[in-house]
């Protein structure tokens, strides 16, 4: 009987996990799955004391009684955000939950940093066309990032990162954030309200959590509000925007470009190749024809360093609620 069970895991997150493990004098027995956690497959964690989930796993309390029924007292997400857990179930059940808050704010932020500059500069059709033979430089043209204005929203550790590398940049960068970070106004980023950064910036990148207050903050009066032919980046949780209203936006010409590394109905199609189905669904569909959108699949969180610093808290995270001390990573 394993340890630990961990779903939606990948070949990468088995990497890192295996490697931190060995760090341990008395190593957990860990069961890799790549399915993801969902009511039918809750029952393949039963005798694992811990469970270790993702951001498109499903942690409703029907999967949480499952998880806790099969003898799960602690359940480690594996990521910062955790707003498909049903917390108050997981309490309920007796679950632990513990979360990694930071592992590296720095590998957000530059992908953030990649998708607006890639976006602009059209690198992606640019990219296809040389392959392809075709050297015309026709609907390429980008702006100077220089002297444009930036709106982050939500500083905290990604957020501050992006706003000091669009600073570097030389934008004039405001930010919305009910706290304000002293570090970023002595660099002179100005915060102010969400609707005058909307009307102000050139460029809006959404790096604040998903809750409740945040759900489609960018809906069709935000979107109205935003400067005509103005970038929106939203490396933060799919539902802070409002797809279907972007996609309007982006068809009558308002919305001047659009990337992505988050989508609100991720959870069917993201981190599995369906390069042989059928997309059915006909919004990230219509997305995808757009010359102007630029999607990567939930990735911003992957590189060498965030992957060993996931596994490095995830497994300490475990190891403290097991020896029933405080950990602070602790969401419940
Ligand atoms: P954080 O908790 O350090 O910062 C979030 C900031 O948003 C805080 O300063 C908070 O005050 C602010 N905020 C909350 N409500 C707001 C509102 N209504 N308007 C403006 N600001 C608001 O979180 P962190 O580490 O910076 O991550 C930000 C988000 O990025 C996470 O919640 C997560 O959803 C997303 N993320 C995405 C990843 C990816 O791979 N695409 C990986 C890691 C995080």
């Amino acid at each position: 009987m394993a340890d630990l069970t961990m779903f939606s895991s990948k070949p990468y997150d088995r990497t890192g996990f295996e490697a931190a493990n060995q760090h341990h004098d008395a190593p957990f027995g860990i069961d890799f799955f790549e399915t993801r956690l969902t009511e039918r497959t809750a029952s393949l964690a039963a005798g694992s004391v811990a469970v270790c989930a993702f951001v498109n796993d499903d942690l409703s309390a029907a999967v949480l009684r499952t998880l806790s029924d099969g003898g799960t007292s602690v359940v480690a997400m594996r990521c910062a955000g955790f707003n498909n857990v049903d917390v108050g179930a997981a309490g309920d059940c007796g679950i632990t939950l513990v979360r990694v808050p930071s592992y590296s704010p720095n590998a957000v932020a530059e992908h953030t940093l990649a998708l607006m500059l890639g976006l602009n500069r059209h690198i992606h059709r640019a990219h296809n066309r040389v392959r392809d033979g075709n050297f015309s430089l026709d609907g390429l043209v980008g702006f100077d990032m220089a002297g444009k204005t930036a709106a982050v929203i939500g500083t905290g550790r990604v957020g501050a990162i992006v706003a000091r590398l669009l600073w570097h940049l030389r934008c004039e960068v405001v930010a919305v954030d009910p706290f304000e970070d002293e570090h970023l106004l002595e660099l002179g980023v100005s915060y102010v309200s969400l609707n005058e950064a909307l009307t102000k910036a050139d460029i809006v990148t959404l790096n604040c959590p998903l809750i409740e207050q945040t759900h489609h903050l960018i809906d069709g009066e935000a979107l109205a509000v935003m400067k005509q032919g103005a970038m929106l980046v939203n490396t933060g949780r799919g539902a802070l925007v409002d797809t279907d209203a972007v996609v309007e936006a982006l068809k009558i010409g308002h919305l001047g470009s659009l990337a992505l590394d988050v989508y609100e109905e991720e959870g069917d199609l993201f981190f599995e190749d369906r390069s042989d189905e059928i997309i059915d669904d006909d919004v990230f569909a219509r997305l995808l024809t757009f010359p102007n959108v630029l999607i990567t699949a939930h990735q911003a969180f992957l590189t060498r360093e965030a992957l060993s610093a996931i596994a490095e808290t995830t497994l300490l995270n475990i190891r403290t609620v097991l020896a029933g001390e405080a950990c602070e990573n602790t969401i419940s």
